[in-house]
């Protein structure tokens, strides 16, 4: 059974917007992009520093505020290399909560 944890109301993310949540030890933004919701780890692998909350949207992808590496939120694909790829997150929404499944 997958296993989901409550991490947002679905108001504290408008769309176009983005929320920061820490959990677990893991860092994890979350973005509405159109009414959809994807999660990404937050710190960029390039440099291991880089957060990607503060990264510019393109497409359903962010990219990195310091070198412009841009990762596809619902793969965690690099477009510069896969030695960067990242982790993305499932997220559902119920009763106007977003939920993450962190396994
Ligand atoms: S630190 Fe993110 S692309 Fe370099």
């Amino acid at each position: 059974m997958i296993n989901y944890t409550p991490i947002a109301h679905t108001e504290e993310i408008p769309i176009g917007e983005r929320k920061r949540i820490e959990i677990n030890g893991l860092r994890i933004t979350i973005f509405n992009i159109d009414h959809e919701y994807y999660a990404i780890k937050d710190t960029c692998p390039h440099k291991a520093t880089a957060p990607l909350l503060r990264g510019k949207l393109d497409g359903l992808g962010i990219k990195c505020p310091n070198h412009g590496y841009r990762f596809d939120l619902k793969t965690g694909e690099c477009n510069i290399d896969s030695i960067y790829n990242t982790r993305v997150f499932d997220v559902k929404v119920e009763n106007n909560k977003v939920l993450i499944n962190l396994d």
